[in-house]
């Protein structure tokens, strides 16, 4: 068997480890721009150059190394590039648990008031702040994926009551849940802490905008870990500083690194970090992509592959 690794992070070498320890006696190579493309039967890869995909014969399945596949969905030609090969991302594998800590981390920090704590403690003032009531603080989640699931039941456990709303029905234990676009006004008009989890598509792109936002419960607090494209920049600050919203902490943005100057980095009501809500954990990752590929090769139907990407749906 022959796997080509391609990521543009340099980790080539430890994702061709961790692949290879599966398969021994498999060639498992890092690929670099400007190589010569060998044939390969599987290619795992994040943000791959077309020439990646040259060689005489299709991949048999092509797998991702993140969950998001929103960039390799827009390379220009990708059905002729990959010529019928399936696309599979990571599911989970790690990351869902990473994200669930991070948005349990920002949303007890706004609620519990951890912030102004810290600016207390550097005036050395002694002040308990009021009593808060998890009732009031109803949390969305937009998005029920692995991981939007398993942010979802994170959030429940600490009996904050949640929803979560995702683009078909989907039943996640104590989160109580509606699908589709009819059903997003009556979602949002519920939420005061909305978190955002969905995958990158046309449907999704710009979906915190100013309509939608502005629904929230006054007051409302967002989080984004998933893309900063769902995010309409300028109708979050003019919402944040009419007071409508209370603060946003944000993992994702637009352009990464978010650019010096952009008005994020210095709002007062606004949080950032740099991408780094779940990363991707090569050992999970490649032992659930060796999983999947033993599965291919034991002839079940890679269409059929959890994670398996739908182009028409754009994840
Ligand atoms: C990272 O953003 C991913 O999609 O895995």
């Amino acid at each position: 068997m022959r796997i080509v690794v391609y990521s543009p992070a340099d980790d080539g070498p430890p994702w061709c480890a961790a692949l290879g320890a599966h398969f021994p006696g498999a060639q498992v190579w890092a690929w670099h721009a400007g190589a010569s493309v060998r044939q390969a039967d599987y290619a795992v890869v994040w943000a791959p150059p077309a020439e990646l995909f040259a060689a005489a014969e299709p991949f048999r399945a092509v797998f991702t190394m993140g969950a998001g596949v929103d960039k390799l969905l827009r390379m220009p030609n990708l059905a002729a590039l990959t010529r019928g090969a399936p696309i599979i991302r990571l599911n989970d594998a790690g990351m869902a648990m990473q994200m669930a800590e991070y948005v349990v981390h920002a949303l007890v920090r706004h609620v519990r008031g951890f912030a102004r704590y810290e600016q207390q403690q550097a005036r050395g003032e002694w002040r308990k702040g009021p009593f808060i009531s998890r009732q009031d603080w109803t949390v969305g989640v937009m998005g029920l994926g692995a991981i939007g699931a398993a942010v979802a039941k994170a959030v429940a456990a600490f009996g904050y009551p949640t929803l979560g709303w995702s683009r078909s029905p989907r039943m996640v234990p104590g989160v109580e849940t509606s699908h589709g676009p009819a059903a997003l006004d009556a979602f949002l008009r519920r939420v005061r802490v909305l978190v955002c989890v969905l995958p990158l598509t046309p449907e999704t792109e710009g979906i915190l905008n100013r309509q939608n936002l502005g629904k929230l419960l006054p007051g409302a607090y967002v989080i984004n870990v998933a893309r900063g494209q769902h995010v309409v920049d300028d109708d979050l600050i003019a919402l944040l500083d009419e007071g409508q919203l209370s603060g946003a902490m944000l993992d994702v943005f637009h352009n990464e690194p978010l650019p010096a100057g952009h008005p994020f980095w210095s709002h007062p009501k606004i949080s950032i970090t740099p991408h780094i809500s779940a990363v991707t954990v090569i050992e999970e990752s490649a032992a659930q992509i060796a999983d999947k590929i033993g599965r291919i090769e034991a002839g079940r139907p890679a269409g059929s592959i959890e994670g398996v990407v739908r182009p028409e749906l754009g994840y």
